[in-house]
């Protein structure tokens, strides 16, 4: 086994379509790492070009410490499974299993030995008489890791491996895949635009979009912390909030409630909050006021899509803002008191309103434990509770901190 690292890697496609650029990505020899992003990000073309299948336009590719641009697929010793796995149609599973080995010339009695391993690991010995044609899309996606695998390669990419299975199957094969790479240790590239089996399955997840690597860590790490909007936005199911909110007298404020200190002067933000981290309360009670439009009942928990009370244009968003003079100026990490604001400052000064908020931009879904139906129309009111409220530079997208548990708490 192998550690693999990108060095500024950049490809660009004729036409200056910039699959990659600049990727910076080392990968600990054993580990397995997720790169996940929207179709388009640039994720096949890393794997095409750490294979050998693709050249990089500029920058370097290493192996085992060994700088690998000019060597061709063959020499690297990596082993690749895609969506559709290509198994030999006219062959049967054996002899799919034992075909790379054979093409290396490895001894009958050594295939046979790996071979019947391999088909133990992964629960596929009773298949190994049948053709691919009679074996479920499951069992297929399985035979093509152990033939991928069976050669014991340095490097084992991933492109999108469960997209052809149905739901559940899915995290049959993910759950499989993990036990698979907990024993056999290999370095493992996977490659996948689904956020949950990113999180799920990598011992570290590099999120992309557009050709740049936007965060690496953890998935709890980038979960807890994402650097921007895109991330923020992409992992996480449902989605994180994500709404515009007028920033009055250095405090953002969500639907007439300030749900966290804003540092540096901004006029607005956007605030990001979890789903599951917002409680519902009585109309009465401080809090985000929404209303309800409708719920979804998934059995465990209960989704509560809300739209957010519009009467923060109103509030002096722009205002002078006095943010400067603030304890907030020490983000990340602030602790002031959430304080509601009375309905009557709220709905003052109409007329400088920055922020013309669309149903869009107001909508708000909440994870409220089984039992909660509000009615559709139902006035509530939210609380960040537990958990942290995001801030987003509204112009660069970037963070620019959070607010802590005591902030939300009131
Ligand atoms: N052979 C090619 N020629 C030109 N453009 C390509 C080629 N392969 C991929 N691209 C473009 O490069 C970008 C990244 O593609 P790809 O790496 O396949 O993304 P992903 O796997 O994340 O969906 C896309 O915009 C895609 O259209
Ligand atoms: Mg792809």
């Amino acid at each position: 086994m192998a550690d693999v690292e990108f060095c500024n890697v950049t490809k660009t496609y004729a036409g200056d379509v910039v699959a990659l650029r600049s990727l910076d990505l080392h990968v600990a020899d054993g580990e397995f790492v997720v790169l996940v992003g929207p179709s388009g990000c640039g994720k096949t073309t890393a794997l095409r070009i750490l294979a050998g299948l693709a050249k990089p336009t500029s920058g370097e590719v290493r192996i085992g410490g060994e700088v690998v641009n000019s060597q061709g697929p063959g020499e690297r010793d990596i082993a690749m499974v895609f969506q559709n796995y290509a198994l030999y149609p006219h062959m049967s599973v054996y002899k799919n299993l034992a075909y790379g080995l054979r093409q290396r010339k490895t001894p009958k009695s050594e295939i046979k030995r790996r071979v019947a391993e391999m088909s133990d690991t992964l629960g596929i010995g009773h298949l190994l008489g049948r053709r691919p044609a009679q074996l479920s899309g499951g069992e297929r996606q399985r035979v093509a890791m152990g033939r991928a695998l069976v050669r014991e390669p340095r490097v084992f990419l991933l492109d999108e491996p469960l997209s052809n299975l149905d739901a559940k199957l899915r995290g049959q094969v993910r759950a499989e895949l993990k036990r698979l790479h907990q024993r056999l240790g290999v370095t493992s590239i996977y490659v996948t635009h689904d956020q949950v089996e990113a999180m799920t399955l990598g011992d570290r997840i590099c999120v992309m979009n557009g050709g740049e690597l936007q965060q690496e860590g953890t998935p709890q790490e980038v979960y807890d912390a994402p650097v921007n909007l895109f991330v923020a936005g992409f992992l996480g199911s449902p989605a994180m909030n994500l709404l515009p909110a007028a920033v009055v007298d250095g405090y953002a404020v969500l639907g007439g409630h300030r749900v966290a200190a804003v540092p540096g002067g901004r006029g607005e933000v956007i605030v990001g909050i979890r789903p599951e981290a917002l409680r519902a309360r009585g109309a009465q009670a401080h809090g985000i006021r929404v209303q309800v439009e409708f719920h979804e009942p998934l059995g465990s928990h209960v989704l509560i899509h809300a739209l957010v009370d519009d009467v923060d244009n109103a509030a002096g968003a722009s205002r002078p803002a006095a943010a400067a003079s603030l304890p907030a100026a020490s983000l990340p990490a602030v602790s002031l008191p959430a304080v509601s604001l009375p309905a009557a400052e709220a709905s003052r000064a109409g007329a400088e309103a920055s922020l013309p908020a669309t149903d869009h931009e107001r909508r708000i879904v909440l994870q409220a434990p089984p039992g909660l139906h509000p009615e559709v129309g139902e006035r509530l009111t939210l609380t960040p509770a537990g958990e942290r409220v995001f801030l987003f530079d509204a112009a660069t997208n970037a963070a620019i901190g959070w607010a802590t548990e005591e902030t939300a708490a009131r």
